[in-house]
Order: structure tokens, then sequence, then C-alpha cells
């Protein structure tokens, strides 16, 4: 089983749309997916078919309240791809991690740990912060993918990520590495975005996948839609493009 953190703290920039396509994706490939959705806004629950407002159990629950991860997990329209849902009380959620345990980054970590079923993948979308939800999710996680958005200070938001996750590798998890960044929102047309795009490829040519996410308006109707856009519109440049990139994932494994 291999957890990977979808993580930037720029919000807007993909991370949600990229945790559900890329889950359906691998499940395409005839992988088994969980995806957590540890953020509040409950994006990703939504996107995977899951009224938040309806639901009583949710990932909170088992960091906080230790109810059994177990009963947490929901299925979703795809037969091997799980959810376990987020929700929208969380006002107090830093103080109560905190008050619950001695190493408040570990919770995610210890959680995941009693999940019986074999996935193959699991994805956790994280909150647009470097705050303690996204600190449990890096220290979860065996490698984090940081969606970049092609656009006006991509590169500084990058910087400060990297700083994180070189912190977390010192002091809480030093198998994390670093899955990708990803190319999303990307623009041939856009001077700016291919000008982005260059930067972040010369700076981390290693660690850059291949595919870049077009800019499609099937993933976005799709996830308001609450579904993959790979079953909405399996055809579109959209979904293709987190096919490939699904299929690059499954690669940076064999490479090990
Ligand atoms: N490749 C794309 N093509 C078209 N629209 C996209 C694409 N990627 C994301 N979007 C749209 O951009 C918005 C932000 O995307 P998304 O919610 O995935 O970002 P996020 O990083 O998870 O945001 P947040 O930081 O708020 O959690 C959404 O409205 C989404 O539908
Ligand atoms: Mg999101």
């Amino acid at each position: 089983m291999k957890v990977i953190a979808i993580a930037n703290q720029k919000g807007g920039v993909g991370k949600t749309i990229t945790t559900i396509n890329l889950a359906a994706g691998l499940e395409i490939m005839h992988k088994s997916v969980l995806v957590i959705d540890l953020d509040p806004q409950g994006n990703s629950s939504r996107g995977l078919g899951v009224d938040i407002s309806l639901i009583n159990r949710n990932i909170f629950d088992a960091l906080i309240l230790d109810v059994d991860i177990n009963k947490v997990i929901r299925h979703t329209s795809m037969k091997n791809l799980d959810l376990i849902p987020s929700n929208l009380k969380l006002s107090n959620l830093e103080s109560e991690i905190n008050q619950k345990s001695l190493n408040p980054f570990s919770v995610l970590k210890n959680v995941v740990s009693n999940i019986k079923k074999q996935y193959d993948y699991v994805l956790v979308d994280c909150p647009p912060s470097l705050g303690i939800l996204c600190l449990n999710a890096l220290t979860a996680a065996d490698s984090v993918l940081v969606p970049v958005q092609c656009e006006y200070f991509a590169m500084e938001g990058l910087a400060q990520i990297l700083v994180t996750i070189s912190k977390v590798q010192d002091d809480y998890n030093k198998k994390l590495s670093i899955e990708g960044f990803l190319l999303t929102m990307f623009e041939p047309r856009s001077r700016l975005g291919v000008e982005v795009a260059e930067q972040v490829r010369g700076l981390f040519r290693e660690s850059t996948f291949n595919v870049e996410i077009p800019r499609n308006i099937s993933l976005s109707e799709a996830t308001a839609r609450g579904i993959p856009a790979l079953l909405y519109r399996p055809t579109s440049a959209g979904s293709l493009a987190y096919l490939q990139l699904a299929k690059e994932v499954i690669d940076n494994d064999r490479r090990i």
C-alpha cells in the first residue's frame, strides 16, 4: 500500500481534481484505491458523489473520536475506488488534535495503519494550507504529489512547500519522497503558462511528470456532477491526461 499526499498550500491549483481523477485513472488500470478527503471543504467527497451534509461518519470521527477507520470507508460509483469523506464541523480541530496526542502530526498515520483492506494506493487530498492537517498527511505519506498551476507566483509557493517537505523529512517522516510536480491547467497558447511550465521543468526535471494537465471544461463539469471525468467524458483531453498520470505513477513504483 502506497500513501500519496496531494498537497500545495496554494488554493485552487487542482489538488482535488487531481486526487479524484488520478484515483479514477488508477482504478481503471486495475488498482484498488482509497481517497481520504482531509479538507474540511469536502470537495473531493462531493466530487466523488457524497453529500457531506447527509453523512454522519467522516475522517474527523476517526482522527478525534477514535471511531474505527474501517467503519468510515464508503464505496463510490467505481468498484475499486473507496472514499473516506470529510466534514465541515472542524472549528477546534487543531487544539483537539494537540490535546489528544503527544505526537499531533502522527494521528493520521496511526489511523491509516489500522485500515484492514489492502489498497494499492491511498490518496490524501490536503486543504490549502501547511497547517496541522497537511502535516499529518505528509507524516503519513510515502510520497507527495504537488500540483502546480501554470500561473503567476507558482514558483514562490513551491519554495514554501519544499521547505515544509524537508522539515517533515528531517523530523517526522524520513521515508517521504517526492512523487512528482504536476503541471495543471496548462494552456499551450498562454505564454505565461508555457514559461511557468519551462521554469518548473528546468528546476525539477527529474521529478516533474511528463504529462501536463490541460485546462479542460470536462474536468470541472464532472466534478460538479459528483463523478470522475474518466466516467463522465472518458475521451476528453482532461481524462486522457489523468489516465497518463496514473500510468506515470504506476511506472514510478516499477523504477524503485
Ligand atoms: N485542468 C482543469 N481544467 C479546468 N478546470 C480545472 C482544472 N483543474 C481544476 N479546475 C477547476 O479549478 C478550480 C480549483 O480546482 P481544485 O478544486 O481541484 O483545486 P484545489 O487545489 O483542490 O483547491 P483548494 O485549494 O480550494 O482545495 C475548481 O473549480 C476546478 O473545477
Ligand atoms: Mg481542494
